[in-house]
Protein backbone atom coordinates (compact mmCIF):
# COMPACT_ATOMS: atom_id res chain seq x y z
CA UNK A 1 0.00 0.00 0.00
CA UNK A 2 2.43 2.32 1.24
CA UNK A 3 4.32 1.84 -2.51
CA UNK A 4 1.21 2.56 -4.57
CA UNK A 5 1.10 6.06 -2.78
CA UNK A 6 4.71 7.11 -2.22
CA UNK A 7 5.91 10.17 -3.53
CA UNK A 8 9.44 8.31 -2.56
CA UNK A 9 8.67 5.27 -5.12
CA UNK A 10 9.22 6.88 -8.68
CA UNK A 11 7.16 5.57 -11.50
CA UNK A 12 8.94 3.51 -13.84
CA UNK A 13 8.91 4.69 -17.39
CA UNK A 14 8.03 0.99 -18.19
CA UNK A 15 4.56 0.95 -16.26
CA UNK A 16 2.66 -1.63 -18.95
CA UNK A 17 -1.20 -1.21 -19.53
CA UNK A 18 -1.86 -3.53 -16.67
CA UNK A 19 -0.05 -2.06 -13.82
CA UNK A 20 -1.37 1.46 -14.88
CA UNK A 21 -5.10 -0.27 -14.36
CA UNK A 22 -3.85 -1.72 -11.32
CA UNK A 23 -3.11 1.63 -9.83
CA UNK A 24 -6.02 3.89 -10.94
CA UNK A 25 -8.02 1.08 -9.10
CA UNK A 26 -6.14 1.28 -6.47
CA UNK A 27 -6.49 5.12 -6.30
CA UNK A 28 -10.49 4.65 -7.00
CA UNK A 29 -10.50 2.35 -3.60
CA UNK A 30 -8.68 5.30 -1.65
CA UNK A 31 -11.13 8.10 -3.34
CA UNK A 32 -13.63 5.70 -1.58
CA UNK A 33 -12.62 4.94 1.70
CA UNK A 34 -11.37 9.16 2.04
CA UNK A 35 -15.00 9.80 1.38
CA UNK A 36 -16.51 7.15 3.26
CA UNK A 37 -14.62 9.38 5.87
CA UNK A 38 -15.66 12.50 4.46
CA UNK A 39 -12.22 13.15 3.79
CA UNK A 40 -13.40 15.27 0.02
CA UNK A 41 -10.16 15.28 -1.81
CA UNK A 42 -9.99 18.56 -1.73
CA UNK A 43 -9.90 18.58 1.86
CA UNK A 44 -6.03 16.86 2.50
CA UNK A 45 -6.16 17.18 6.23
CA UNK A 46 -8.35 14.72 8.13
CA UNK A 47 -10.43 17.10 9.74
CA UNK A 48 -13.22 14.39 11.07
CA UNK A 49 -11.71 11.39 12.12
CA UNK A 50 -14.88 10.01 13.95
CA UNK A 51 -15.01 7.21 11.18
CA UNK A 52 -11.58 5.34 12.76
CA UNK A 53 -11.61 2.58 14.69
CA UNK A 54 -9.22 3.04 17.68
CA UNK A 55 -6.60 0.85 15.59
CA UNK A 56 -6.15 3.93 14.08
CA UNK A 57 -4.60 5.88 17.21
CA UNK A 58 -1.49 4.67 15.69
CA UNK A 59 0.30 6.90 18.31
CA UNK A 60 -0.78 4.42 20.84
CA UNK A 61 -1.51 7.53 23.38
CA UNK A 62 -5.05 6.69 23.49
CA UNK A 63 -6.47 10.34 22.33
CA UNK A 64 -7.34 8.43 19.10
CA UNK A 65 -5.30 11.39 17.42
CA UNK A 66 -4.85 10.70 13.75
CA UNK A 67 -1.26 10.07 13.20
CA UNK A 68 1.06 13.28 11.45
CA UNK A 69 1.07 12.85 7.92
CA UNK A 70 4.35 13.09 6.16
CA UNK A 71 4.45 15.03 3.03
CA UNK A 72 2.71 13.15 0.11
CA UNK A 73 1.82 9.96 1.96
CA UNK A 74 0.01 8.23 4.97
CA UNK A 75 2.72 6.62 7.38
CA UNK A 76 2.36 2.86 7.28
CA UNK A 77 -0.90 1.66 9.01
CA UNK A 78 -2.38 4.82 9.57
CA UNK A 79 -5.44 3.90 7.54
CA UNK A 80 -6.46 0.82 9.37
CA UNK A 81 -9.46 0.51 7.48
CA UNK A 82 -7.78 -0.22 3.79
CA UNK A 83 -8.04 -3.36 2.78
CA UNK A 84 -4.19 -3.96 3.28
CA UNK A 85 -3.93 -6.96 4.54
CA UNK A 86 -4.34 -8.94 1.39
CA UNK A 87 -0.86 -8.21 1.30
CA UNK A 88 1.15 -9.64 4.38
CA UNK A 89 4.33 -8.63 5.57
CA UNK A 90 7.88 -10.06 4.46
CA UNK A 91 8.77 -10.69 8.20
CA UNK A 92 5.97 -13.63 8.30
CA UNK A 93 7.18 -16.92 9.18
CA UNK A 94 6.57 -18.30 5.73
CA UNK A 95 9.03 -19.15 3.76
CA UNK A 96 10.06 -17.40 0.55
CA UNK A 97 9.56 -18.92 -2.71
CA UNK A 98 12.69 -20.14 -4.21
CA UNK A 99 13.43 -20.03 -7.66
CA UNK A 100 13.36 -23.59 -8.49
CA UNK A 101 9.81 -23.72 -6.79
CA UNK A 102 8.88 -20.69 -8.55
CA UNK A 103 9.93 -21.88 -11.87
CA UNK A 104 8.35 -25.46 -11.60
CA UNK A 105 5.31 -23.76 -10.76
CA UNK A 106 5.24 -22.09 -13.98
CA UNK A 107 6.07 -25.50 -15.71
CA UNK A 108 3.23 -26.72 -14.46
CA UNK A 109 0.65 -24.13 -15.14
CA UNK A 110 1.92 -23.35 -18.59
CA UNK A 111 4.14 -26.00 -19.71
CA UNK A 112 6.99 -23.41 -20.18
CA UNK A 113 8.73 -20.92 -18.38
CA UNK A 114 7.41 -18.63 -21.38
CA UNK A 115 4.53 -17.37 -20.46
CA UNK A 116 2.78 -15.13 -17.34
CA UNK A 117 -1.00 -14.36 -16.27
CA UNK A 118 -3.39 -12.41 -17.98
CA UNK A 119 -4.98 -9.51 -16.06
CA UNK A 120 -8.08 -11.22 -15.60
CA UNK A 121 -6.49 -14.14 -13.51
CA UNK A 122 -4.68 -11.68 -11.73
CA UNK A 123 -8.11 -9.67 -11.04
CA UNK A 124 -9.58 -12.88 -10.02
CA UNK A 125 -10.50 -13.25 -6.43
CA UNK A 126 -13.27 -15.52 -4.16
CA UNK A 127 -15.90 -12.60 -3.42
CA UNK A 128 -19.57 -14.15 -2.12
CA UNK A 129 -23.00 -12.00 -3.48
CA UNK A 130 -24.29 -10.08 -0.39
CA UNK A 131 -25.34 -11.86 2.46
CA UNK A 132 -28.53 -12.16 3.59
CA UNK A 133 -30.07 -12.79 -0.09
CA UNK A 134 -31.03 -15.36 -2.25
CA UNK A 135 -27.70 -15.52 -3.47
CA UNK A 136 -26.04 -15.38 -0.20
CA UNK A 137 -24.07 -18.90 -0.73
CA UNK A 138 -23.05 -17.29 -4.13
CA UNK A 139 -19.63 -15.94 -5.26
CA UNK A 140 -18.83 -13.33 -8.62
CA UNK A 141 -17.01 -15.07 -10.86
CA UNK A 142 -15.30 -14.03 -14.03
CA UNK A 143 -15.03 -15.18 -16.89
CA UNK A 144 -12.57 -17.30 -18.74
CA UNK A 145 -10.08 -19.25 -17.34
CA UNK A 146 -10.34 -18.34 -13.40
CA UNK A 147 -14.54 -18.77 -13.37
CA UNK A 148 -13.77 -22.53 -13.81
CA UNK A 149 -11.81 -22.79 -10.39
CA UNK A 150 -14.26 -20.31 -8.72
CA UNK A 151 -17.56 -22.62 -9.94
CA UNK A 152 -15.41 -25.46 -8.55
CA UNK A 153 -14.89 -23.84 -5.15
CA UNK A 154 -18.60 -22.80 -5.33
CA UNK A 155 -19.46 -26.38 -6.13
CA UNK A 156 -17.60 -27.39 -2.57
CA UNK A 157 -19.30 -24.47 -0.79
CA UNK A 158 -22.85 -25.41 -1.45
CA UNK A 159 -21.79 -29.00 -0.40
CA UNK A 160 -20.38 -27.68 2.82
CA UNK A 161 -23.43 -25.21 3.51
CA UNK A 162 -25.99 -28.57 2.78
CA UNK A 163 -24.09 -31.15 3.92
CA UNK A 164 -22.34 -31.32 6.95
CA UNK A 165 -20.16 -34.57 6.99
CA UNK A 166 -20.65 -36.97 9.62
CA UNK A 167 -19.34 -36.26 12.78
CA UNK A 168 -18.94 -32.73 11.93
CA UNK A 169 -19.81 -30.48 14.87
CA UNK A 170 -21.95 -28.20 12.35
CA UNK A 171 -26.02 -27.78 11.02
CA UNK A 172 -26.78 -27.68 7.60
CA UNK A 173 -26.80 -23.66 6.61
CA UNK A 174 -29.82 -22.24 5.00
CA UNK A 175 -28.10 -21.18 1.30
CA UNK A 176 -29.69 -17.10 1.84
CA UNK A 177 -29.29 -17.08 5.80
CA UNK A 178 -25.74 -16.34 5.97
CA UNK A 179 -24.17 -13.96 7.44
CA UNK A 180 -20.91 -11.76 5.74
CA UNK A 181 -18.99 -13.72 8.70
CA UNK A 182 -20.38 -17.32 7.78
CA UNK A 183 -19.70 -16.19 4.37
CA UNK A 184 -15.58 -16.21 5.28
CA UNK A 185 -16.23 -19.42 7.40
CA UNK A 186 -17.50 -21.38 4.73
CA UNK A 187 -14.89 -19.91 2.00
CA UNK A 188 -12.11 -20.83 4.38
CA UNK A 189 -13.31 -24.46 5.47
CA UNK A 190 -13.69 -25.26 1.74
CA UNK A 191 -10.66 -23.98 0.75
CA UNK A 192 -8.87 -25.72 3.60
CA UNK A 193 -10.94 -28.91 2.87
CA UNK A 194 -9.83 -29.10 -1.26
CA UNK A 195 -6.30 -28.22 -0.39
CA UNK A 196 -5.68 -30.74 2.69
CA UNK A 197 -7.73 -33.75 0.01
CA UNK A 198 -4.78 -32.36 -2.85
CA UNK A 199 -2.25 -33.38 -0.04
CA UNK A 200 -3.46 -36.38 0.08
CA UNK A 201 -4.82 -35.53 3.89
CA UNK A 202 -0.86 -35.17 4.87
CA UNK A 203 -0.35 -31.11 4.73
CA UNK A 204 -1.51 -27.99 3.26
CA UNK A 205 0.62 -25.74 1.84
CA UNK A 206 -0.86 -21.87 1.52
CA UNK A 207 0.78 -19.06 -0.36
CA UNK A 208 0.53 -15.45 -0.08
CA UNK A 209 1.74 -13.01 -1.44
CA UNK A 210 4.38 -10.24 0.11
CA UNK A 211 5.89 -6.63 -0.69
CA UNK A 212 9.21 -8.55 -1.40
CA UNK A 213 11.00 -9.79 -4.06
CA UNK A 214 12.64 -13.07 -3.54
CA UNK A 215 13.23 -14.19 -7.16
CA UNK A 216 14.73 -12.43 -9.65
CA UNK A 217 13.95 -12.80 -13.39
CA UNK A 218 16.41 -14.69 -15.96
CA UNK A 219 16.45 -17.08 -18.91
CA UNK A 220 14.69 -19.72 -17.06
CA UNK A 221 11.91 -17.69 -15.51
CA UNK A 222 9.40 -15.18 -16.78
CA UNK A 223 8.71 -12.23 -14.10
CA UNK A 224 5.26 -11.35 -13.50
CA UNK A 225 5.75 -9.49 -10.17
CA UNK A 226 3.01 -11.90 -8.14
CA UNK A 227 4.88 -15.25 -7.97
CA UNK A 228 8.44 -13.97 -7.30
CA UNK A 229 6.65 -12.81 -4.25
CA UNK A 230 4.86 -15.50 -2.55
CA UNK A 231 5.67 -16.87 1.16
CA UNK A 232 4.93 -20.63 1.63
CA UNK A 233 2.99 -21.87 4.91
CA UNK A 234 3.18 -25.59 5.23
CA UNK A 235 1.02 -27.24 7.55
CA UNK A 236 0.70 -30.97 8.78
CA UNK A 237 -2.93 -30.64 10.62
CA UNK A 238 -5.64 -29.64 8.86
CA UNK A 239 -7.27 -27.21 11.69
CA UNK A 240 -4.50 -25.05 11.98
CA UNK A 241 -4.56 -24.91 8.15
CA UNK A 242 -7.90 -23.48 8.76
CA UNK A 243 -7.37 -21.42 11.24
CA UNK A 244 -4.58 -19.55 9.08
CA UNK A 245 -6.68 -19.22 5.88
CA UNK A 246 -9.30 -17.98 7.75
CA UNK A 247 -7.22 -15.51 9.91
CA UNK A 248 -6.04 -14.68 6.24
CA UNK A 249 -9.26 -14.37 4.78
CA UNK A 250 -8.89 -11.47 3.11
CA UNK A 251 -6.43 -12.33 0.85
CA UNK A 252 -8.14 -14.85 -1.27
CA UNK A 253 -11.26 -12.34 -0.82
CA UNK A 254 -10.21 -9.31 -0.96
CA UNK A 255 -10.43 -7.35 -4.44
CA UNK A 256 -6.98 -6.90 -6.16
CA UNK A 257 -5.45 -9.90 -3.64
CA UNK A 258 -5.31 -12.32 -6.91
CA UNK A 259 -7.27 -14.75 -4.55
CA UNK A 260 -7.69 -17.55 -6.98
CA UNK A 261 -4.30 -17.51 -8.03
CA UNK A 262 -2.87 -17.46 -4.78
CA UNK A 263 -5.29 -20.65 -4.27
CA UNK A 264 -4.11 -21.92 -7.46
CA UNK A 265 -0.30 -22.02 -6.20
CA UNK A 266 -1.16 -23.44 -3.21
CA UNK A 267 -2.96 -26.27 -4.45
CA UNK A 268 -0.28 -27.56 -6.83
CA UNK A 269 1.87 -27.05 -4.13
CA UNK A 270 -0.21 -28.90 -1.76
CA UNK A 271 -0.23 -31.54 -3.99
CA UNK A 272 3.46 -31.60 -4.83
CA UNK A 273 4.90 -31.66 -8.03
CA UNK A 274 5.86 -35.06 -7.78
CA UNK A 275 2.66 -36.40 -7.24
CA UNK A 276 1.44 -33.92 -10.15
CA UNK A 277 3.37 -35.83 -12.32
CA UNK A 278 2.03 -39.25 -11.47
CA UNK A 279 -1.72 -37.71 -11.63
CA UNK A 280 -0.96 -36.81 -15.36
CA UNK A 281 -0.67 -38.76 -18.23
CA UNK A 282 0.90 -38.50 -21.62
CA UNK A 283 -2.13 -36.26 -22.76
CA UNK A 284 -1.81 -33.52 -20.20
CA UNK A 285 1.70 -32.59 -19.27
CA UNK A 286 0.74 -28.84 -17.45
CA UNK A 287 -2.93 -27.22 -15.72
CA UNK A 288 -3.51 -24.41 -18.19
CA UNK A 289 -3.90 -24.46 -22.26
CA UNK A 290 -4.17 -21.26 -23.68
CA UNK A 291 -7.21 -19.93 -25.58
CA UNK A 292 -8.08 -16.43 -27.16
CA UNK A 293 -5.31 -14.65 -25.71
CA UNK A 294 -5.96 -15.93 -22.36
CA UNK A 295 -5.57 -19.33 -20.62
CA UNK A 296 -8.40 -21.71 -20.00
CA UNK A 297 -8.28 -24.71 -17.31
CA UNK A 298 -7.69 -28.26 -18.70
CA UNK A 299 -9.70 -31.21 -16.91
CA UNK A 300 -6.79 -32.07 -14.41
CA UNK A 301 -6.87 -28.85 -12.89
CA UNK A 302 -11.22 -29.33 -12.57
CA UNK A 303 -10.47 -32.56 -11.57
CA UNK A 304 -7.80 -31.55 -9.00
CA UNK A 305 -10.44 -29.24 -7.39
CA UNK A 306 -12.77 -32.08 -7.14
CA UNK A 307 -11.57 -35.08 -6.23
CA UNK A 308 -7.83 -34.32 -4.46
CA UNK A 309 -5.80 -35.45 -7.62
CA UNK A 310 -5.26 -33.96 -11.34
CA UNK A 311 -6.06 -37.02 -13.35
CA UNK A 312 -6.19 -35.78 -16.97
CA UNK A 313 -9.44 -37.29 -17.77
CA UNK A 314 -13.43 -37.80 -16.52
CA UNK A 315 -13.90 -41.64 -16.91
CA UNK A 316 -13.56 -44.10 -14.42
CA UNK A 317 -10.37 -45.88 -13.71
CA UNK A 318 -7.76 -45.98 -16.33
CA UNK A 319 -7.98 -46.53 -19.97
CA UNK A 320 -5.22 -47.45 -22.90
CA UNK A 321 -4.95 -44.77 -25.29
CA UNK A 322 -4.28 -45.31 -29.28
CA UNK A 323 -0.61 -45.90 -28.85
CA UNK A 324 -1.30 -48.19 -25.70
CA UNK A 325 -0.20 -45.53 -23.07
CA UNK A 326 -1.87 -45.68 -19.92
CA UNK A 327 -5.17 -43.03 -19.54
CA UNK A 328 -5.67 -41.70 -16.48
CA UNK A 329 -9.42 -41.13 -14.97
CA UNK A 330 -11.09 -40.96 -12.28
CA UNK A 331 -10.15 -43.47 -9.05
CA UNK A 332 -12.51 -43.14 -6.58
CA UNK A 333 -16.03 -41.39 -5.83
CA UNK A 334 -16.04 -37.60 -4.64
CA UNK A 335 -18.15 -35.53 -2.55
CA UNK A 336 -19.14 -33.38 -5.55
CA UNK A 337 -19.45 -34.45 -8.75
CA UNK A 338 -19.11 -33.67 -12.00
CA UNK A 339 -21.45 -33.40 -16.01
CA UNK A 340 -20.37 -32.05 -18.86
CA UNK A 341 -22.39 -31.05 -22.47
CA UNK A 342 -20.72 -29.28 -25.69
CA UNK A 343 -19.66 -30.75 -28.56
CA UNK A 344 -18.74 -33.97 -28.79
CA UNK A 345 -20.40 -35.27 -26.06
CA UNK A 346 -23.17 -36.62 -28.24
CA UNK A 347 -20.84 -37.79 -30.85
CA UNK A 348 -20.01 -40.95 -28.11
CA UNK A 349 -16.29 -39.66 -28.24
CA UNK A 350 -15.80 -42.57 -25.49
CA UNK A 351 -12.85 -40.88 -23.55
CA UNK A 352 -14.92 -37.81 -23.45
CA UNK A 353 -17.79 -39.44 -21.64
CA UNK A 354 -18.00 -38.24 -17.88
CA UNK A 355 -17.86 -41.67 -16.17
CA UNK A 356 -20.33 -43.22 -13.46
CA UNK A 357 -18.10 -41.63 -10.44
CA UNK A 358 -18.19 -38.15 -11.45
CA UNK A 359 -21.48 -38.62 -12.14
CA UNK A 360 -22.79 -39.99 -8.70
CA UNK A 361 -21.12 -38.19 -5.92
CA UNK A 362 -21.51 -38.81 -2.23
CA UNK A 363 -23.33 -35.27 -1.87
CA UNK A 364 -25.99 -34.36 -4.71
CA UNK A 365 -23.70 -31.25 -5.84
CA UNK A 366 -22.40 -31.26 -9.41
CA UNK A 367 -20.16 -28.72 -11.17
CA UNK A 368 -21.40 -28.34 -14.79
CA UNK A 369 -19.15 -27.72 -17.77
CA UNK A 370 -21.80 -26.30 -20.75
CA UNK A 371 -19.75 -26.12 -23.62
CA UNK A 372 -16.86 -25.05 -21.20
CA UNK A 373 -18.83 -22.78 -19.50
CA UNK A 374 -18.77 -23.98 -15.62
CA UNK A 375 -21.89 -23.74 -13.22
CA UNK A 376 -23.49 -25.46 -10.76
CA UNK A 377 -26.13 -27.92 -10.23
CA UNK A 378 -27.91 -29.33 -6.98
CA UNK A 379 -30.16 -30.55 -5.03
CA UNK A 380 -31.09 -29.84 -1.38
CA UNK A 381 -32.28 -33.44 -0.44
CA UNK A 382 -29.30 -35.55 0.63
CA UNK A 383 -31.35 -38.55 -0.35
CA UNK A 384 -31.50 -37.95 -4.09
CA UNK A 385 -28.38 -40.04 -4.91
CA UNK A 386 -28.86 -42.80 -2.16
CA UNK A 387 -32.94 -43.55 -2.54
CA UNK A 388 -34.08 -44.82 -5.54
CA UNK A 389 -37.57 -43.39 -4.33
CA UNK A 390 -36.00 -39.61 -4.79
CA UNK A 391 -35.21 -39.91 -8.02
CA UNK A 392 -38.02 -40.31 -9.60
CA UNK A 393 -39.37 -36.34 -9.32
CA UNK A 394 -36.77 -34.05 -7.67
CA UNK A 395 -36.11 -30.43 -7.52
CA UNK A 396 -32.60 -29.20 -8.54
CA UNK A 397 -30.91 -25.71 -8.83
CA UNK A 398 -29.15 -24.25 -10.96
CA UNK A 399 -26.54 -21.48 -10.60
CA UNK A 400 -25.14 -19.86 -13.64
CA UNK A 401 -22.63 -17.30 -12.56
CA UNK A 402 -24.38 -14.64 -14.42
CA UNK A 403 -24.03 -11.23 -13.25
CA UNK A 404 -27.70 -10.81 -13.98
CA UNK A 405 -29.33 -14.12 -12.03
CA UNK A 406 -30.59 -13.24 -8.78
CA UNK A 407 -31.75 -16.44 -7.44
CA UNK A 408 -30.86 -20.23 -8.36
CA UNK A 409 -32.93 -21.36 -10.84
CA UNK A 410 -35.48 -24.09 -9.77
CA UNK A 411 -35.73 -26.90 -12.67
CA UNK A 412 -38.43 -29.85 -11.43
CA UNK A 413 -36.71 -32.97 -12.94
CA UNK A 414 -39.27 -35.64 -13.82
CA UNK A 415 -37.50 -39.14 -14.85
CA UNK A 416 -40.83 -41.31 -14.54
CA UNK A 417 -43.44 -39.49 -16.87
CA UNK A 418 -42.60 -40.18 -20.36
CA UNK A 419 -43.57 -37.04 -23.11
CA UNK A 420 -46.57 -39.15 -24.41
CA UNK A 421 -47.94 -39.37 -20.99
CA UNK A 422 -47.65 -35.91 -20.35
CA UNK A 423 -49.92 -34.53 -23.47
CA UNK A 424 -52.42 -32.17 -22.97
CA UNK A 425 -51.48 -31.94 -19.04
CA UNK A 426 -51.79 -28.13 -19.10
CA UNK A 427 -48.33 -27.12 -17.30
CA UNK A 428 -47.08 -24.96 -20.57
CA UNK A 429 -44.53 -26.86 -21.63
CA UNK A 430 -45.44 -29.34 -23.78
CA UNK A 431 -44.51 -26.69 -26.76
CA UNK A 432 -40.78 -27.90 -25.70
CA UNK A 433 -41.71 -31.54 -26.63
CA UNK A 434 -42.80 -31.23 -29.88
CA UNK A 435 -40.99 -33.13 -32.11
CA UNK A 436 -37.76 -31.51 -33.45
CA UNK A 437 -38.00 -29.42 -30.05
CA UNK A 438 -34.43 -28.64 -28.97
CA UNK A 439 -33.93 -29.11 -25.75
CA UNK A 440 -31.15 -26.31 -23.71
CA UNK A 441 -28.00 -26.95 -22.94
CA UNK A 442 -29.09 -27.33 -19.69
CA UNK A 443 -31.30 -30.23 -19.87
CA UNK A 444 -28.69 -31.87 -22.08
CA UNK A 445 -26.45 -31.65 -19.18
CA UNK A 446 -29.37 -33.22 -17.15
CA UNK A 447 -30.31 -36.08 -19.42
CA UNK A 448 -26.24 -36.81 -19.67
CA UNK A 449 -27.03 -38.59 -15.92
CA UNK A 450 -31.06 -38.68 -15.90
CA UNK A 451 -31.52 -39.71 -19.50
CA UNK A 452 -34.88 -39.29 -20.86
CA UNK A 453 -35.87 -36.83 -17.78
CA UNK A 454 -38.75 -34.08 -18.60
CA UNK A 455 -37.10 -31.12 -16.93
CA UNK A 456 -39.53 -28.19 -16.06
CA UNK A 457 -38.57 -24.39 -15.81
CA UNK A 458 -40.31 -22.82 -12.67
CA UNK A 459 -41.91 -19.76 -14.46
CA UNK A 460 -38.38 -19.07 -16.59
CA UNK A 461 -37.89 -20.35 -19.86
CA UNK A 462 -35.28 -22.44 -20.59
CA UNK A 463 -32.65 -19.29 -20.24
CA UNK A 464 -29.62 -21.33 -20.44
C1 LIG B 1 -15.57 -28.78 -20.81
O1 LIG B 1 -16.33 -29.19 -21.91
C2 LIG B 1 -15.73 -29.02 -23.16
C3 LIG B 1 -16.70 -29.55 -24.21
O2 LIG B 1 -17.85 -28.84 -24.21
C4 LIG B 1 -14.42 -29.77 -23.22
O3 LIG B 1 -13.78 -29.51 -24.46
C5 LIG B 1 -13.52 -29.37 -22.07
O4 LIG B 1 -12.38 -30.16 -22.06
C6 LIG B 1 -14.26 -29.57 -20.77
N1 LIG B 1 -13.44 -29.30 -19.63
C7 LIG B 1 -12.98 -28.10 -19.27
C8 LIG B 1 -12.13 -28.06 -18.10
O5 LIG B 1 -13.27 -27.08 -19.87
C1 LIG C 1 -41.13 -22.86 -8.07
O1 LIG C 1 -40.13 -22.28 -7.25
C2 LIG C 1 -40.53 -22.04 -5.93
C3 LIG C 1 -39.38 -21.39 -5.21
O2 LIG C 1 -38.66 -20.60 -6.09
C4 LIG C 1 -40.91 -23.36 -5.28
O3 LIG C 1 -41.36 -23.13 -3.97
C5 LIG C 1 -42.00 -24.05 -6.07
O4 LIG C 1 -42.26 -25.32 -5.54
C6 LIG C 1 -41.55 -24.21 -7.51
N1 LIG C 1 -42.62 -24.79 -8.30
C7 LIG C 1 -42.42 -25.78 -9.16
C8 LIG C 1 -43.63 -26.27 -9.88
O5 LIG C 1 -41.34 -26.26 -9.36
Amino acid sequence: VDMEVSSQEPSPPELNLEEITRKITFLDRWREIFSYHRLGTNNATPQDHEGYPAAADQAGDGTGTPPPREQGRWPSGSLPSIPRPSVISSASAGSPISRAVATKLQQSLFGNTAHVFSHDWKRAHFQFRSPFSDLAFALEVEKGGPRSIQMAVQAAIVKYLLFPRKGEDRHPHSLCDLSRQQQEQALAAVLTDILWASGAAQKAVVCLVTEDTYVAGATDYSRDDFTERLQLFEFSEKEAAEKFIRDHSQCFRGEGSCGVLLFLFSLILSRTFERLQKDLDATTSHLLQPSAGGFLCRQALLNLILTGRASPHVFNGCEQGKAQEPLHGVLARSEVGYLQWGEGTSTGDRSSQVGSMLKTPACPVWLCNISGKCSVLFCTNRQLLSDWKAERVFHLLFYSGQPLQKRPLHLTVDTHSHPWERDGRGDGREDGLSPGRRFSPLEMVIRTKWREATISWNKTGPLF
